[in-house]
């Protein structure tokens, strides 16, 4: 276990925004996780769980315990001659599992390639790509009570997923740290090629392999999207709004061109980056934090950003989408004082 005082969090967070916090604590078990928890400065104490900071803004110092997994086991708990269960480690960093499951030939995670973050937070978050979402091949999530210490086990249904979401960020919020992810892959993999240009891109190749899948999206990603390495950003800042079909059509008839994706009976999922370009937001600066060129939805750390850079561009686009298309956005983002 290692326990740090005030540490700097600026290689912790893919903001890269500078911001400390008065303990950083990392454990290598469960039964370590279990003492970390048991510690005076952890117990009753203001302290926060984080993955590879992908999905994070450090609004001030943190004044409390940082707690990182470095949990990486990985193994085979169970296979037939069709699928492969496997048992991650939350402290695996998720484009590493995700290429190691390309190289063995089990498919389920392909479309998830090239996405920041560790595997514990992508059971909680759901992260999602290409018409793929991390609950379409998880199985169950291991995690730890931070009050009673006894280990719970969740199947998929008890996460109770939706998009971006799980039961980890709503009802249980802050009650359970992972420890473990349990997913199902397949032996003999079934692609999906359906969403946004990813087809096209593939449409040279017969018969795409997993890894063809895997190349063409990290070729995607790494057109539109930032790398958080050189520049500061946590990737979507927004989550894509749902709204009633009925608001939709109305918006539609003044904006034929609006996208849409299905999201059940009576919604549609918008995309948050189209509402954004099309109030002018592209390219646009407050203080040191930008809206990237190539990606409206995608807010940067341009030239020394502070925190409240960030925050105050992010209240002025959800303002100006609000007075020109009725929708309110809310941020994927989770902010953290
Ligand atoms: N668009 C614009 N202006 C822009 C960017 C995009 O008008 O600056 C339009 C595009 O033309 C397109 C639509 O907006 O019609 C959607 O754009 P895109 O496919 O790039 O983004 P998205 O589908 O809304 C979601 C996820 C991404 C994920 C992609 C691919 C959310 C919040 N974001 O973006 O996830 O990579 O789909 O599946 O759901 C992330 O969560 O950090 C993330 C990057």
């Amino acid at each position: 276990m290692i326990i740090e005082r005030n540490f700097s969090l600026l290689q912790h967070h893919t903001f890269h925004i500078p911001a400390t916090a008065d303990y950083f604590i990392e454990y290598e078990s469960v039964e370590e996780l279990k003492e970390v928890l048991s510690l005076p400065i952890v117990k009753g104490n203001k302290f926060l769980q984080i993955g590879g900071g992908s999905n994070l803004l450090f609004t001030q110092d943190y004044h409390g315990a940082i707690l990182h997994s470095a949990i990486r086991s990985i193994g085979v708990v169970s296979e037939t001659a069709e699928e492969v269960i496997i048992k991650v480690g939350a402290g695996i960093v998720w484009d590493d599992l995700v290429a190691y499951s390309v190289k063995m030939g089990w498919g389920g995670l392909e479309n998830l390639s090239n996405i920041p973050g560790e595997v514990g937070a992508s059971a909680i978050q759901n992260i999602g790509a290409y018409g793929r979402e991390a609950k379409d091949t998880i199985e169950q999530v291991e995690c730890i009570d931070v009050e009673s210490l006894c280990m719970r086990v969740f199947d998929n249904a008890e996460c109770m997923y939706g998009y971006r979401s799980s039961i980890f960020k709503k009802e249980m919020k802050g009650r359970f740290i992972v420890t473990a992810v349990f997913f199902r892959l397949q032996k003999k993999p079934i692609l999906h090629l359906e969403y946004g240009n990813l087809s096209t891109v593939l449409s040279s190749l017969k018969e795409p392999s997993l890894q063809d899948v895997r190349d063409a999206v990290i070729k995607i990603r790494s057109e539109k999207l930032p790398d958080p390495d050189l520049v500061g950003n946590a990737g979507s800042f927004f989550m894509n709004p749902i709204i009633p079909v009925g608001q939709y059509e109305k918006i539609k008839a003044d904006y034929p061109d609006i996208p849409s994706y299905p999201a059940g009976p009576g919604q549609i999922k918008v995309p948050a980056a189209w509402l954004i370009d099309r109030c002018g937001w592209k390219g646009k600066a407050e203080g040191g934090a930008a809206v990237y060129e190539k990606q409206c939805l995608v807010l940067i750390n341009q030239d020394h950003a502070k925190a409240q850079d960030v925050l105050s561009l992010a209240e002025k686009i959800t303002i100006s989408v609000k007075n020109r298309f009725g929708i309110t956005i809310h941020p994927e983002v989770n902010f953290i004082d």
